[in-house]
């Protein structure tokens, strides 16, 4: 599975993802530079990215305790989620991201 993303710098990234990870895990597998301080728990925000406009409305909404990490995130956008509680599957299969700022 492919998984597109842009870096702070703008710089464009080509991720591979095994089905069943989660985008953080790629993004971290890949070496781009995101914290995940809490490994994927949705305790922390940490792994905050923008999704780009056509990928956003196909992903699961977002539950209930990753809105509440969201509040407590900086720089906030209507395409934002958090890189761990997105599925790598067929559905995600080619999905760009960016990452947001620390
Ligand atoms: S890694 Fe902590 S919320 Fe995603």
């Amino acid at each position: 599975m492919k998984i597109f993303a842009r870096d702070r710098k703008g710089v464009e990234h080509t991720l591979e993802g095994n089905d069943g990870w989660t985008v953080m895990e790629a993004l971290r597998d890949a070496g781009l530079p995101i914290t995940a301080e809490c490994g994927g728990a949705c305790a922390c925000a940490t792994c905050h990215v923008y999704v780009e406009e056509g990928w956003f409305e196909k992903l699961n909404p977002a539950s209930p305790e990753e809105l509440d990490m969201l509040d407590m995130a900086l720089a906030v956008e209507p395409n934002s989620r958090l890189a761990c509680q997105i599925q790598i599957n067929a559905n995600t299969d080619g999905i760009k991201v960016t990452l947001a700022p620390e």
